[in-house]
């Protein structure tokens, strides 16, 4: 197995920097927005994004599983933990770390919509649209890639890897 390194800690930050600006230019003036994160792989980005974004930000939790221990969605996407609170009259962001085939942003993106946000929206850190399944919006994306399976920065493969603080290609591991 060998690592090779695709965006680095200092490249992640600067495109976050860049990123948070641009989300918050969309809302009014003083409007608070609510982060809602995808556990696990999404808590990372979320720290960063988080810290990055001015003004009332706030934040929730929810937990899907679409994959197993391989590299493969299941096309199946289960809700393991909710959120804490309502979604009702708060601006919405869905903060995601990778959106593949779109099955799991599809899936959230319909059943948090149906809790009467005042806006829904989504923040990806990064994006492999060589790979959708299905048409989904997504209104913030980090980066765009190729089609290759990466890890790091809290993506993993098998649990490992989310500590690692770049972002990086793993290869010849099954
Ligand atoms: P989707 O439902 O196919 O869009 O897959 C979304 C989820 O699959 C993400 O939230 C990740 O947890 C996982 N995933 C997809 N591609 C990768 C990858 O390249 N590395 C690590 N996890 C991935
Ligand atoms: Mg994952």
């Amino acid at each position: 197995m060998s690592m090779q390194v695709l965006y680095d800690q200092a490249t992640i930050a600067a495109r976050i920097a860049t990123l948070s600006r641009e989300i918050r230019a969309v809302y009014p003036d003083g409007a608070s927005v609510h982060l809602v994160a995808v556990l696990k792989g999404a808590f990372v980005f979320l720290a960063d994004l988080m810290r990055a974004i001015e003004g009332p930000v706030t934040c929730d939790f929810i937990a899907v599983s679409s994959y197993g221990a391989g590299k493969t969605s299941s096309g199946e996407v289960r809700l393991n933990k909710d959120l804490d609170r309502s979604l009702q009259g708060r601006h919405v962001i869905i903060v995601e770390d990778i959106v593949d085939t779109g099955l799991t942003l599809s899936y959230l993106q319909e059943i948090l919509r149906a809790r009467d946000p005042l806006s829904l929206r989504t923040a990806c850190l990064l994006s492999k649209p060589s790979r959708r399944k299905v048409d989904v919006a997504v209104e913030f994306i980090g980066f765009t890639i190729e089609d290759r399976f990466v890890v790091g920065y809290g993506l993993d493969f098998d649990e490992r890897h989310r500590n690692l603080p770049y972002i990086g290609v793993l290869e010849g591991e099954a």
